[in-house]
């Protein structure tokens, strides 16, 4: 683990806004500057796990504060790896420190309780997103996207979520069917790369 100032003043930032702000569209608006700053280092995810793993994409935490208030994490994609249609059931940020991926959004249409299926999934809009570039979910209805990395190179983006994604229980959603499943997605390293 390493020490990162830049990662404390973020603390400091970031909990700022959550004290004076509920309303996740603005929490968003107010983290946004700091993730685009963060973007700028260089030195955000050591040289070794910015090697693709061979089976999927690879998820780093990268600092997470003693309040788990929030968390960033360095997704590393493969060309060709994807993320499966998901939620988050929290806000979140995902800008593209290098390369460029491909986000899927998608709207949840609710056909009520004693409907069969009680809710449809429907693609809204499809962006393709190259470095710097930075987008975000909350719930209940900016929520659910897919993420790929269609391309030759290797992409690498960057998200800060307002809790830890890792432990974050969510689903995955099939579009086709309307079904979703239960799911954890947790980092593949074990402490914060940054303390
Ligand atoms: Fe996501």
């Amino acid at each position: 683990m390493s020490e990162n100032k830049p990662f404390h003043q973020l603390e400091v930032d970031i909990s700022e806004i959550l004290a004076s702000h509920q309303d996740y569209r603005t929490i968003i608006d107010h983290v946004r500057p700091h993730l685009r700053q963060l973007l700028t280092s260089d030195e955000l995810l050591p040289a070794e796990l910015q090697v693709p793993l061979p089976n999927k994409y690879a998820q780093y935490l990268l600092y997470r504060p003693e309040s788990e208030s929030f968390a960033v994490i360095a997704f590393v994609w493969g060309a060709g790896q994807v993320a499966p249609v998901h939620d988050h059931l929290v806000w979140g940020l995902v800008g593209v420190y290098r390369g460029s991926v491909v986000e899927r959004r998608y709207r949840r249409e609710d056909h009520g309780e004693f409907a069969e299926p009680r809710y449809t999934i429907r693609e809204v809009s499809e962006v393709t997103a190259s470095q710097g570039d930075i987008s975000f979910v909350y719930p209940p209805d900016y929520d659910i996207h897919g993420v790929a990395n269609p391309f030759d190179e290797v992409a690498i983006t960057i998200h800060i979520y307002g809790t830890d994604i890792g432990k974050q229980p969510r689903h995955i959603h099939d579009v086709a069917t309307g079904n979703a499943r239960d799911v954890i997605t947790k980092h593949d390293n074990i402490s914060p790369i940054f303390n």
